[in-house]
């Protein structure tokens, strides 16, 4: 009989694309996907560690679970609960202890054994824990993914961090930093692009840090391709519109890689460049490795070669020891640069990390700045969706909105665009005039041509 998996992601974009690599592992042993926990046979959590509030979550969801187990059990059926992803590394027996009725715990760079995993789990074994670093990458040992995902798919190519911020976990959830050979990820956008595919998002802890083994070696050739030349050989595959890359540290934005965004057509003008703080003392405490200085020359260098490139960032507010200059400073880089686009937090210290026993900023006050911050960065937000008012981009289309009558896509600057038609458009790409704007999208309208919605888009790449 059939069997159903119930795959819940939480974090980040990493988390996503393991989420459906763990679907494409879990496949074979006969479970079909399914958005209901309620009717699934099995429920894995792909859990983020990355804030205690992200990290809690967990552990009210695997109550409610434990109880729906206790359910299934009374009526002779069971359900079957898996943690995977960054609490899973981080909190490995802790959840056993915390969450009894979990049967599989299981790290980030181990869940290519889960078919292993769940077989001694089905045998009585009570709670199976797998956390190890295995010296050979998952990655090579996941199956081939079989699904087609739409038009847009995201594609690992790094994982992992060598950076240590004094805030963050993932060097210690993700392990080291590791970068996918070119062949091999080449070979993964060929498969997504001839499954439809138009636009792929290639994604790493630290994406630009990326050093993979070059596809075949020549004498006196680069053994390592860094992301910049990744990037130049992917946009050559026939039918792949569009490439974005998430997430960048400002260090590693070499030379290459910023010309690249002057010269490679495919490669979208959206840029998630995280700065966390503009002081200087708070980025050396945070040891990010750069300075606000630096931060902004390198936003110009960006400019310089593409005039247009949208830019967002993740801001951290009262690292301990941040005081109001501190912030003001945060606040005159946040208005240099001006965002299309912002992620934000209070600092929340992490259990292991070296800034989580140092003196805390009042919660008072981290909220202040957190609300002073935030209604900066929406007008900046908004004034920059406004700005696309009247214009004509081209949008590519990844299917029905949320209401009836309604196509969603995405603008090359990463903005979520709204247009009134019955048609199905998922897949293409088309001029959109925009005409209007909500808190999070633009309202457009397919640009007629000659009277008429164009029908052919193989032109339009963008
Ligand atoms: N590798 C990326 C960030 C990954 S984590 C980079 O270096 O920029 C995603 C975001 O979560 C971070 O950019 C940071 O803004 C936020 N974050 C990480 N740890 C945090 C913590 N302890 N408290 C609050 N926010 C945190
Ligand atoms: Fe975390 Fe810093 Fe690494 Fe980003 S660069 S993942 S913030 S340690
Ligand atoms: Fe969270 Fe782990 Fe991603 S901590 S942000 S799921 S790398």
């Amino acid at each position: 009989m059939a069997k159903t998996v119930f795959i819940k992601t939480y974090g980040c974009q990493m988390n996503a694309y393991d989420s459906e690599r763990m679907g494409d592992v879990l496949a074979p042993l006969g479970f079909d996907p399914t958005d209901r926990a309620e009717a699934a046979d099995m429920v894995v959590l792909n859990t983020c560690h990355i804030r205690e509030k992200a990290a809690e979550k967990v552990f009210s969801k695997l109550g409610r679970l434990g109880a729906l187990k206790r359910d299934r059990r009374a009526q002779g059926q069971d359900l079957m609960i898996v943690v995977a992803g960054c609490v899973a590394q981080a909190d490995g027996t802790e959840i056993l202890r915390r969450a009894p009725q979990v049967d599989i715990v299981v790290g980030p760079q181990a869940y290519h054994r889960l078919p292993e995993l769940v077989e001694r789990a089905a045998q009585g074994g009570a709670g199976v824990i797998d956390l190890e670093f295995p010296l050979d990458s998952k990655f090579e040992r996941l199956p081939v993914s079989a699904r087609a995902s739409g038009a847009t798919a995201f594609l690992s190519v790094q994982e992992g961090c060598d950076k240590f911020c004094t805030f963050c976990v993932v060097p210690y959830t993700r392990g080291v930093e590791y970068s996918r050979p070119v062949a091999a990820v080449a070979a993964e956008a060929r498969r997504l692009v001839a499954a439809g595919v138009r636009e792929i998002t290639l994604l790493g802890q630290n994406v630009n840090a990326y050093h993979g083994q070059a596809p075949a070696l020549t004498p006196g050739a680069a053994r390592e391709w860094g992301l910049g030349r990744l990037l130049r050989h992917l946009a050559g595959i026939e039918g792949l519109a569009r490439i974005r890359y998430s997430t960048s540290h400002p260090s590693d934005m070499n030379d290459d890689l910023i010309a690249a965004h002057g010269e490679v057509e495919a490669l979208m003008p959206y840029l998630h460049l995280p700065v966390q703080s503009g002081s200087d003392p708070i980025l050396r405490a945070m040891n990010r490795g750069y300075t606000a200085d630096f931060y902004l020359r390198l936003i110009d260098r960006l400019r310089a070669v593409r005039p247009d490139l949208a830019l967002s960032s993740d801001f951290i507010v009262g690292f301990p020891g941040e005081t109001e200059a501190d912030h003001a400073a945060t606040l005159a880089l946040v208005r240099r640069v001006e965002f299309a686009q912002a992620y934000s937090f209070k600092f929340s210290p992490r259990p292991g990390t070296p800034a989580a026993n140092l003196p805390a900023v009042p919660e008072a006050q981290k909220i202040a700045r957190l609300d002073e911050l935030q209604a900066l960065l929406r007008h900046q937000q908004e004034a920059f969706n406004r700005a696309a008012i009247g214009r004509l981009l081209p949008v590519l289309f990844t299917g029905p909105g949320r209401h009836g009558g309604q196509q969603l896509g995405r603008s090359p600057y990463c903005q979520a665009v709204h247009v009134a038609t019955d048609a199905d458009l998922a897949g293409r790409i088309l001029e959109v005039r925009m005409r209007g704007v909500k808190p999070n999208s633009l309202l457009g309208e397919l640009a007629a041509v000659g009277g008429m919605v164009p029908r052919q888009d193989a032109r339009v790449r963008a």
